[in-house]
């Protein structure tokens, strides 16, 4: 009752006050008017240089629109500026925001908006709730700074936020915040699909799953690989790097990490007065957002992650930062030596003296793709993906790959040998490292035989006697460097 009634006060002398020309919120003068220019995420509107709050025009509209979740997935997104997450929101502490939220007619639902930001009830949403084809404005002073998470209100709620209806408004301090190099916009987010990770078409919302809180995928910036291969953050060697990272939920808390980087600072939960120094992963609750600042010293590609793993690897949540310059060896040397591990010494080799174990050998092509298939799930799923997929950015799809079917020889080279360097598959670059695998001839023969009978692949068998006859030609891993 205090808060709203309090909050009802400062709305009131703050709205009242511009049109007197007086002394706005915090004692400071309340001059000129200005439209807020939004982006896209990952872009964030530039820095605010005034040193005195104005009159802030947002203009915000609520979109559906079907776009990509991943490749050959499909969904019907609800969107804040046609976007996911929604367009970044940049005012200064004390500013007077006009906010106009538009529903494009095309809409077939009815979205509000409730901004953390705002001190008054619902945090805008009764106020800003319109229907297909309506606008409504409301005004209100960004009395706290911070960085905050908006979303849709309007019931049902969850279903809402899991279309894809939340973003970020920044309130920047008074003092403002220090100067970097590279500001970025990273939104966490879960997304409940009829179909599973990686199942084609379109998805439609699954509000049992969501209710389980079971997503099929939980992805930064809408869509798996939003922020991967040529669509990865980029940075300098010496540059600060600031994220703007919010976390739309509807269910989940991210743990949110950048592999091989150290957070120099984080603003926690978004605010301003807490900052940790030196921190590996920080907490963002569903709901909540972070500022992490980092330098970056050395070169090489840094991957966002929500280290709640699985996630990462298996439902999307993964991201990059190339950053490029001048590697520093002193900060990181890099893979010095590579050698064979004897741990028991050169002279000490055993050789097997029990009989080696029974290996079952396929006996036709069929026993070889039932054999080959437990062989894929145990290690090769974990990359490429139980149905062949790949992941976007970090490793190639084995469905109808262009790569594999061109040449089985060579397939079999990588599996025996492993493989580095830039790959091209199906018109898209990877670059990642292939570890050879330690699997018997057997094993190779069914697995790729099975690999072929897959997901439009062109259905060769390999044998045992071409996996052998390619294991005594010898060779290495296959460089793509040198092709
Ligand atoms: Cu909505």
């Amino acid at each position: 009752m205090f808060r709203s009634s309090r909050a009802s006060v400062a709305l009131l002398a703050c709205v009242l006050v511009p049109s007197l020309a007086a002394i706005g919120c915090g004692g400071e003068r309340l001059r000129g008017e200005e439209t807020a220019v939004l982006t896209a995420p990952p872009l964030v509107p530039p820095p605010i240089t005034r040193t005195h709050p104005t009159k802030v025009i947002v203009n915000l509209e609520a979109h559906e629109q079907t776009a990509r979740l991943a490749d050959g997935v499909d969904y019907t997104f609800w969107t804040f500026g046609g976007t996911v997450p929604g367009s970044f929101i940049r005012v200064r502490q004390g500013d007077v925001v006009e906010f106009h939220l538009a529903n494009h007619p095309s809409s077939k639902n009815p979205h509000n908006i409730d901004l953390h930001a705002v001190t008054g009830p619902g945090g805008g949403a009764s106020a800003s709730l319109v229907i297909p084809g309506q606008t409504a404005t409301f005004t209100f002073t960004a009395l706290n700074p911070g960085l905050y998470v908006y979303h849709c209100a309007t019931s049902p709620v969850g279903m809402h936020i899991a279309n894809g209806m939340s973003g970020l408004i920044l309130v920047e301090p008074k003092e403002g915040l220090p100067k970097v190099d590279r500001e970025y916009y990273v939104q966490q987010g879960e997304f409940y699909t009829r179909g599973d990770f990686g199942v084609a078409g379109h998805q439609p919302f699954d509000m049992r799953r969501a209710i389980d809180e079971d997503p099929a995928y939980v992805v930064f910036n809408g869509s798996a690989g939003a922020l991967m291969g040529d669509k990865a953050l980029t940075a300098d060697v010496g540059e600060t790097v600031r994220l703007y990272v919010g976390n739309g939920g509807p269910n989940l808390v991210s743990s949110f990490h950048v592999i091989g980087e150290i957070f120099d600072r984080v603003y926690t939960e978004g605010g301003t007065k807490q900052i940790n120094e030196n921190v590996q992963t920080t907490l963002i609750p569903a709901g909540g957002a972070a500022i992490v600042e980092f330098k970056v010293e050395t070169t090489g590609n840094y991957i966002l992650v929500d280290h709640s793993i699985f996630r990462a690897f298996n439902k999307g949540a993964i991201g990059m930062l190339a950053v490029g310059g001048a590697a520093d060896s002193s900060v990181f040397s890099g893979r010095q030596y590579e050698g064979i591990y004897q741990p028991e010494g050169g002279a000490m080799q055993r050789m097997p003296t029990a009989a080696a174990p029974v290996v079952p050998t396929a006996k036709n092509r069929a026993e070889q793709i039932a054999m080959g298939e437990r062989v894929f799930a145990q290690n090769c799923a974990a990359c490429h993906q139980p149905n062949g997929s790949g992941l976007a950015g970090a490793f190639p799809p084995l469905a109808a790959s262009d790569f594999l079917n061109a040449d089985p020889k060579r397939a079999i080279g990588v599996v025996l040998h492993g493989l580095s360097g830039p790959v091209t598959v199906n018109g898209v670059q990877y670059n990642s490292l292939m570890p050879a695998l330690s699997l018997n001839d057997e094993d190779i023969a069914n697995v790729l035989t099975y690999v072929y009978s897959q997901w439009g692949n062109n259905g060769t068998r390999v044998t045992p006697d071409q996996v052998k006859a390619a294991r005594a030609a010898g060779g290495q891993r296959v460089n793509m460097d040198a092709h």
